[in-house]
């Protein structure tokens, strides 16, 4: 939705306001934005709720008008240049966080994130699962050992990336997450981006993909393609949940991991995805 040019500037202000008195933490449902998230599996499910676009266009959605929830209002670390330090404040303003329905189902901590906060390479999955919830660590369960395979199949180390999800509790039974949850959670995703400010990002399966580029579409499409994601690139590959069950888009995946790979300049092994 693009506002009214006069209404941008008066919220703008009122915003900036808010941000000087401290507070900056604010949800905003997107009118415009694809109504749900459809599923965590990878299956080409397609709502028709397309955002307009060439779906096989070779790179690049145009950028998402930036947010006045987030122009000019001064993050606690701001404070800091050092990724470590944003990071670490970034975790304490999350606290223990109540934000969502999620802090009453049955999460028993909130995964944050690990990995290099000076990484060039952000992983960004859907949710955490049992095991995250258990170890307070993204995809450190079935899904995580693939996805570690993939990382090694780059020709790098877990500790070389960073890994983060969409939302930071466990959803219960692992249901994929709401959209309200999505739209709670995700700004201290984007704080951790801003800090990480890696070189690439890659979104593992649908719920990020749709959630970071807000479009809907099938993988089929997303995939393959590099987006501009406020200034980044982005990647969209299956996420390992799905491999697991369907394990011939390996190749495909390996296609896009030697993309990612290509625009990093890392060697290209010839082995793929195992
Ligand atoms: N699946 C995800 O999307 N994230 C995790 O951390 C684990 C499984």
């Amino acid at each position: 939705m693009t506002l009214d040019p006069q209404l941008r500037r008066a919220l703008a202000e009122r915003i900036r306001y808010y941000g000087e008195l401290g507070v900056y933490d604010f949800y905003r449902r997107e009118a415009s934005a694809p109504d749900a998230i459809t599923t965590s599996s990878e299956p080409e499910i397609d709502s028709g709720q397309r955002e307009p676009m060439t779906p096989r266009a070779k790179t690049v959605l145009p950028q998402r008008e930036e947010s006045i929830f987030e122009a000019g209002v001064p993050k606690p670390e701001s404070r800091t240049t050092d990724p470590v330090q944003a990071l670490k404040i970034i975790r304490q303003d999350l606290g223990d966080c109540t934000r969502c329905r999620l802090h009453k189902q049955g999460r028993k901590q909130i995964v944050f994130g690990v990995g290099d906060a000076r990484a060039q390479l952000m992983f960004i999955g859907e949710a955490p699962g049992a095991d995250e919830d258990q170890q307070g660590e993204p995809f450190v369960g079935r899904a995580g050992q693939l996805l570690n395979n993939m990382i090694k199949a780059m020709g790098i180390r877990r500790e070389d990336v960073y890994i983060a999800n969409i939302i930071k509790c466990r959803p219960p039974g692992n249901r994929t997450p709401e959209r309200d949850e999505c739209e709670t959670c995700s700004p201290f995703l984007m704080r951790q981006i801003a800090a990480i400010q890696p070189k690439v990002i890659v979104a593992l399966g649908a719920v990020a993909a749709k959630t970071l580029l807000a479009i809907n579409a099938p993988m089929s499409e997303l995939r393959g393609h590099w987006y501009d994601f406020r200034g980044t690139k982005l990647a969209v590959t299956y996420h390992p949940a799905f491999l697991l069950r369907d394990p011939r888009q390996k190749k495909e995946t390996w296609k896009d991991l030697q993309m990612v790979m290509q625009d990093l300049g890392l060697p290209m092994p010839s082995k793929g995805v195992e």
